[in-house]
């Protein structure tokens, strides 16, 4: 594999499943594998689960690792062609990917959505740009329209957990405050077509994701009709991809309780974290033992090294 940037460039998404799981009952098997390599992971946003999980995946494998707020330490970066930079961008990407490139082996950015221009989201301008210069291989931590890393985390746990060969799953819209980016769900339905189950998701009216990316996956309005039997529930708010970046919608009907829970096979209650308690999820949802999310978040640091391992072998 040359670049992680899409859940799509791993092979054979089942047979990455099973080398995860295997390598989380030795996870320093392969520790000579990064000997004397360097990976730099590049944030130009928050994080706690990706940034730690990185580094730990990239230890266990042996690699240095460099880590960089880039947000605020960087120079703020130009990647438009042919720019007059007399503004405020004091670099542009052409110089800073292929300085970058030179101290490390791995490039591992996060950038998330800006969510004001859906176009220039689309197109992934800050990995994009490093794919293009850097000449070496890029990860993506979370990218403007994906977080695949996450998706592979999610599909490693749904194997640990789920108790029939084709489980339910529904992917399930929650109110929140903010407007949130829609990579986590993209890279999550993109994970489920992926995979042998019975697939919903729910939203509300408006609330649509690409339809690029959802293709033929059900939807399903009525948030208590698609619980019905579920055996996995993944909650995730996004903001409108209709009404770009928009908060149209802050129904409290749509927070995940137990009584909603109560209409599923029992389901696993799952959330990528970080969560807004009593606001997407009830306490007593996320407390209850049907709730995998610390499990979940865990797989962050074997699906990093499962994909750090293929880029390094
Ligand atoms: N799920 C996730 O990516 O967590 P962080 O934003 O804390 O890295």
């Amino acid at each position: 594999m040359n670049n992680f940037t899409h859940i799509s460039d791993i092979e054979d998404l089942q047979v990455a499943v099973k080398e995860a799981i295997d390598l989380k009952q030795d996870e320093l098997k392969f520790k000579s594998l990064g000997k004397g390599k360097t990976i730099c992971l590049l944030f130009f946003n928050n994080s706690l689960r990706t940034r730690l999980s990185t580094q730990k995946a990239a230890q266990n494998l042996g690699l240095n690792v460099i880590v960089m707020n880039f947000g605020s330490e960087g120079w703020q970066l130009e990647f438009e062609d042919g720019v007059v930079m007399n503004q405020d961008k004091s670099e542009h990407v052409k110089e800073a990917a292929k300085v970058i490139a030179q101290y490390c082996n791995i490039i591992a950015i996060r950038s998330f959505a800006g969510l004001t221009n859906k176009e220039e989201d689309k197109a992934e301008q800050v990995i994009n740009s490093f794919k293009k210069y850097a000449g070496i291989p890029v990860v993506n931590m979370e990218s403007a329209i994906g977080h695949p890393l996450q998706a592979l985390a999610d599909a490693i746990t749904m194997e640990e957990f789920k108790t029939k060969h084709k489980p339910k799953v529904v992917l399930s819209w929650a109110p929140h405050p903010k407007a949130l980016p829609h990579a986590v769900a993209n890279s999550f339905i993109e994970m489920m077509q992926l995979k042998e189950a019975e697939f919903v998701i729910t939203h509300p009216v408006g609330y649509e994701l690409d339809s690029e990316i959802t293709k033929n996956s059900k939807i399903e309005y009525n948030q208590e009709k698609a619980f019905e039997k579920a055996d996995f529930v993944y909650v995730k708010n996004w903001s409108s991809f209709k009404n770009y970046g928009k908060v149209d919608n802050i129904d409290a009907s749509w927070m995940i309780t137990s009584e909603k829970m109560k209409l599923t096979n029992n389901a696993k209650f799952m959330h990528c974290l970080p969560v807004r308690r009593n606001v997407i999820v009830a306490d007593e949802v996320i407390d209850s033992k049907n709730s995998i999310v610390i499990q979940q978040a865990n797989n962050r640091t074997y699906a990093a090294q499962i994909v750090l391992k293929k880029i390094l072998e």
